[in-house]
């Protein structure tokens, strides 16, 4: 990852990027001794455990195990993968970026990069088309007529793209972009007979869509007219830059409200979301129409705990509220449903009665399966068999994907209370349905502890990492001395092999840089860990090597025991029996060796 760009860039903007003003700008950071400390950023906590360790120019939360350097602090802060800190960090510094020379990506680069330069500019011709030109003036009624202010106007950057064919085009030309890209981007198509060209936004209101850095990749335009035979919104196409089921309308400007609430309202488009921000409601997602994907489950897992879905109260928007439960369990995600009343959208609903009573109703939103038993009793005809047969296989069917054993027990009581039948009768019935449907396997995992994923080094294998990571002159001898060999916990061992390589090809800079070739998240956990405390450590010199003896003495009675195994098996041959024990006397010749 870090090959993208060269060392020497990387270095120069680590060295412009001082870890406590980067992280400082951020999160309020408290001097505790040489160190920094604060409320960890990456988890909920009260005490803070989030250290940063300006010496070292690293951070390192005890509570969450997160780690690492400047870089991958923007990295998690931020959600963004590391080149593109790099580019935050290189942008703050004022730093050119310069790349490594990689054909293939660097073309796959540069078209990405002006795909996003055509967007960012289409974006502001129209927003200035709908507040400045005379054409712009029917959307400006539009606009007034349907309630969105003028302050949503400006920070959702809206626009209007003018009733013509050959707008864009033209515009494209006067900016002398080729034709051929901008038709890549989704903004024109050729026409059937030949190569020209014609506009595919036209007359519509444009709504910018952008990624979660809030740079404009796609657009979303309505009509503005009730025309019955246009589309109400045509959307940009599938582009190199824009995914539609990857990309929520509005994350870009509401990752801090959802990151702070730990809860996503997730509404269908882009006016029930503006609507919502307007309202200062402002954790909202809109996955822009029913379609709930199963990697926009996998993006609001990244921000928030739990989802509050607020579809229209429309047919379509129920239905979809239903079918987004697979997706939302299966990223562990907890489930609620506000349900605006018929025949409102969040938009409407907002504009009829308010801010305020928006904001109950999502406070009071059921969890899941309340609103699904709501939802079935009210959809089924539960005075006939037929339709209390219905409710309870809706119900059995969900709460089986859950595979969890209270919350199935919980709900065949309450489902038994609604149709006033017995709830032993609703268990049976349950069981035998849950005999037919297999629960979703992934939903029954627990969520994964990292931490308890791999077990903890053992002290002194620790110490060892404490000392070679934090006294850079102990680590000649140790090249001389230690051998990686020795080290039992395997991560340990990588990073001791990788610290003692790093200097016998004279590749060390600094721990920071150390850190971005860590592509384990473990390994740079426990670096980070090893070297948060500045305290500094008495007599390091004579502790590595009391150290490392042991270690190697540890190694050689490992092998030891392997020797006397294998001389007590009963098939091993008297020669054979000979030479282990003589490999036996050789080990513990060598355990009475100093290093
Ligand atoms: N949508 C779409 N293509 C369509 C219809 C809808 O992409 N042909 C998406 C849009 O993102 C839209 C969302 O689905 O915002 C919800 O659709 P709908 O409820 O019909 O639109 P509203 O957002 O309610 O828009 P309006 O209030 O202007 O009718
Ligand atoms: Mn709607």
């Amino acid at each position: 990852m870090a090959g993208l760009f060269s060392s020497a860039t990387l270095e120069q903007i680590r060295a412009a990027s001082d870890i406590v003003d980067v992280i400082g700008s951020y999160v309020p950071l408290k001097r505790a001794g040489a160190n920094f400390v604060a409320l960890c950023p990456f988890h909920k906590e009260k005490t803070p455990s989030f250290n940063v360790n300006p010496h070292r120019q690293i951070f390192h939360c005890f509570g969450c195990h997160k780690g690492g350097d400047v870089f991958e602090f923007v990295k998690e802060y931020e959600n963004i993968d590391f080149p593109e800190a790099v580019r935050r960090l290189a942008d703050r510094a004022k730093i050119p970026l310069e790349f490594e020379k990689n054909p293939g990506e660097q073309q796959s680069r540069h078209l990405k990069e002006r795909l996003l330069q055509v967007h960012e500019q289409i974006a502001q011709r129209w927003q200035s088309a709908l507040t400045n030109e005379a054409c712009g003036q029917i959307a400006r009624d539009y606009l007034a007529r349907r309630g969105v202010a003028a302050e949503a106007v400006k920070l959702f950057r809206l626009g209007y793209a003018p009733e013509l064919w050959d707008d864009t085009v033209n515009w494209a030309k006067s900016k002398g972009h080729e034709l051929a890209l901008v038709e890549q981007a989704g903004l024109i198509l050729r026409k059937q007979d030949g190569d020209s060209y014609y506009d595919r936004f036209r007359g519509r209101l444009m709504f910018p869509i952008c990624d979660e850095q809030g740079r404009v990749i796609g657009f979303s335009g309505r009509i503005l007219t009730g025309d019955e035979k246009t589309a109400k919104y045509v959307n940009s196409p599938e582009t190199p830059i824009f995914t539609k089921s990857k990309v929520f309308f509005g994350l870009d400007k509401s990752k801090r409200a959802v990151l702070e609430a730990g809860s996503a309202i997730v509404c269908e488009g882009q006016l029930d979301l503006i609507a919502c921000f307007m309202a200062d409601v402002q954790n909202v997602v809109a996955p822009q129409g029913t379609a709930f994907t199963a990697d926009h489950a996998r993006i609001l897992k990244r921000y928030a705990e739990e989802v509050v879905l607020c579809f229209d109260s429309d047919e379509a928007g129920q239905n979809a509220t239903v079918r987004a439960l697979d997706h939302l369990l299966a990223s562990g995600l907890a489930v609620r449903v506000a349900v605006v009343p018929a025949p409102h959208d969040p938009d409407s609903f907002i504009k009829a009665s308010g801010g305020p009573a928006f904001k109950q109703l999502i406070d009071h939103a059921p969890g899941f399966f309340d609103y699904y038993l709501n939802r079935l009793c009210a959809t089924n005809e539960v005075t006939t068999d037929k339709g209390r047969l219905g409710v309870l296989h809706g119900m059995a069917e969900a709460v089986h994907k859950t595979g969890n054993r209270v919350l199935i027990d919980k709900y065949a009581q309450k489902t038994a209370l609604r149709l006033g039948v017995t709830p032993d009768a609703v268990r049976a019935e349950f069981k035998k349905l849950s005999r037919v449907k297999v629960p979703a396997p992934e939903a029954e995992e627990p969520p994964v502890e990292e931490s308890a994923s791999s077990p903890r080094p053992a002290t002194h294998e620790y110490w060892v990492l404490k000392l070679l990571l934090s006294h850079d002159d102990l680590v000649v001898w140790a090249a001389a001395h230690l051998d990686p060999g020795w080290v039992q916990h395997s991560v340990v061992r990588q990073i001791v092999a990788q610290r003692l390589a790093a200097h016998a090809n004279q590749s060390w800079s600094s721990l920071a840089a150390f850190l971005d070739q860590c592509e384990v998240p473990q390994m740079r956990s426990l670096i980070t860990e090893a070297t948060a405390e500045s305290r500094p450590i008495p007599n390091p010199s004579q502790q590595l090597s009391d150290v490392a003896l042991r270690l190697r003495n540890q190694f050689l009675d490992r092998q030891l025991a392997a020797l006397m195994q294998r001389a007590n098996q009963p098939e091993c041959g008297d020669a054979e029996r000979l030479d282990l024990l003589r490999q036996q006397q050789a080990l513990r010749s060598l355990k009475r060796q100093p290093i």
